[in-house]
């Protein structure tokens, strides 16, 4: 079994083994015609129920062989231009080859004795992320697994700087197309069931300025602590931006502490074309950027940033075994003192291997380039009458619905729209998201790949009206 530990003795089954599975994923990206082949949880867990964990294949090859049958065929690929779901980006070969060093390497982040120069990689990134961002010179943060934790962690810091005794009395104020994330925080952190207080949003689904400062006095009236404003830099849904510099203005006013949610549109501070579009951010006292979700990073790489890095404390705590406080004194960087997580990846060597092979300015242009596929998506959706269209893209996110004319009854349309998502799904052709404005159904399109192009669109589009077409086949000839 020693032959299966990873070290100088097996550096050349190591450099087989790896090679294969690479070859084999090579191969799976030059073969696949459709993002998926749409298979069912029933047609899939019999082959993964099948398999018996105690009884191990005993070669790599095999091992490989069995993970095509219940894995790499199917499943959902994220490399494919009509792959246009979620929040998921293909990702860039150089951080690719980082995801393969530093799980070889295995460092773990959490202590300078367990990563050394890995340690210096994480700080020079967050420095440098700080700098784009425009924090300032106190400015700090740490690598997370993603932006709920790094939205969890800004908004303990923010409640540990309310400085209140009373939970019940924090507040927390996001906008109605704020994450999720932001609610669960609340939750635990301990805050009451009403702590989340929800801003409107104007027609572009943007943060209403008007509606916030409304409740910020409202707030002071009733003696409650307005603790965190979280605006959103790039909603999950519309990818829209609250008006960070208006918000951050009334944060100033009112005390509170601003959070900027900017896990989709941290992409923009590597854009040289569209950088101001997120101009504000620099009021911020933390920030959430998802470099797994516009920097072209494999899942998961994202960081929390802080304006004054001496917030972070309230994550510290010192473990003898581990980083006693003495390390301090003696200046021992250790990361676990700024972090929610012990054993951390070294996920900062993704970004670090891109920004050094390809640069910032590499990232930003393919982040230009799906901003740009989203503007003729919008003129595509605008310019066809069987679709109506939510929003015109702040990033890349196009949110519609297929109305047919012949049908008024909203309720079919709702249906028509759910089924020809589960078709297309069913039939692998495209991966589309959904979503509901105003209580109906609607479809999404998140364009995260510059290999995406119009005609891609466009073709999908004209399948999303086939299935919706052939759902309500009875429909549209009884109206017509
Ligand atoms: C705006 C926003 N914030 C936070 C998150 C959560 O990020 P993660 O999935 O990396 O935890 C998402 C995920 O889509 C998001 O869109």
């Amino acid at each position: 079994m020693r032959s299966h530990l990873l070290n100088g003795l097996t550096a050349e089954h190591y450099r087989r083994c790896v090679t294969e599975g690479v070859e084999r994923v090579a191969a799976r990206l030059i073969a696949t015609e459709r993002p998926f082949t749409g298979v069912t949880v029933d047609g899939l867990a019999p082959r993964v129920d099948a398999i018996d964990l105690d009884r191990p294949l005993g070669d790599t090859a095999a091992a490989l062989d069995e993970l095509e049958d219940v894995y790499l065929k199917d499943a959902v690929y994220f490399h494919h231009p009509r792959y246009l779901a979620h929040l998921n980006c293909p990702v860039v070969i150089p951080a690719v080859l980082g995801e393969a060093v530093l799980s070889a390497v295995n460092s773990s982040l959490d202590t300078w004795d367990q990563s050394a120069g890995g340690t210096l990689i994480e700080r020079k990134l967050i420095d440098w992320t700080t700098g784009r961002l425009g924090l300032g010179p106190a400015a700090d943060g740490v690598f997370t697994s993603g932006g709920s934790q790094s939205n969890l962690q800004a908004l303990l810091l923010a409640r540990e700087e309310a400085k209140s005794d009373d939970l019940a009395r924090l507040r927390v104020l996001a906008s109605e197309t704020s994450h999720f994330s932001v609610r669960k925080s609340a939750k635990l952190l301990g805050l009451g069931p009403d702590a989340v207080l929800t801003v409107p949003v104007d027609r572009d689904k943007r943060m209403r300025t008007v509606a916030l400062a409304h409740e910020l006095e409202r707030c002071r009236a009733e003696g409650l602590v307005p603790m965190a404003v979280v605006g959103t830099a790039g909603t999950t849904d519309f990818g829209s931006i609250d008006p960070l510099p208006e918000i951050a203005g009334l944060c100033a006013r009112y005390g509170a502490w601003l959070h900027v949610d900017a896990a989709y549109g941290c992409g923009l501070l590597a854009s040289r074309r569209y950088r101001h579009r997120i101009d504000g951010v620099e009021r911020a006292d933390s920030v959430t950027v998802d470099y797994h979700k516009s920097f072209f990073q494999p899942v998961s790489s994202s960081a929390v940033l802080v304006r004054d890095g001496a917030t972070l404390r309230h994550a510290t705590y010192h473990a003898d075994y581990l980083n006693p406080r003495r390390m301090v004194r003696e200046r021992i960087p250790n990361q676990v003192d700024k972090s929610l997580q012990t054993t951390r990846r070294f996920d900062a060597l993704k970004l670090w291997l891109t920004l050094r092979t390809m640069g910032a300015d590499g990232i930003g242009e393919l982040f230009d380039e799906v901003l740009d596929l989203a503007v003729e998506g919008w003129g595509l959706l605008t310019a066809d009458p069987r679709f109506d269209v939510v929003v015109e893209p702040a990033l890349s996110t196009l949110v519609f619905r297929y109305v047919p004319a012949a049908v008024p009854d909203p309720a079919e349309i709702d249906r028509a729209n759910l089924h020809a998502r589960e078709a297309l799904f069913a039939a692998g052709d495209a991966v589309v998201a959904g979503t509901t404005v105003g209580g109906r159904h609607y479809l999404k399109f998140t364009l995260l790949n510059p290999e995406t192009t119009p005609a891609d669109i466009a073709a999908v589009l004209d399948l999303i009206a086939g299935h919706a077409e052939q759902y309500l086949g009875g429909s549209l000839d009884r109206a017509s």
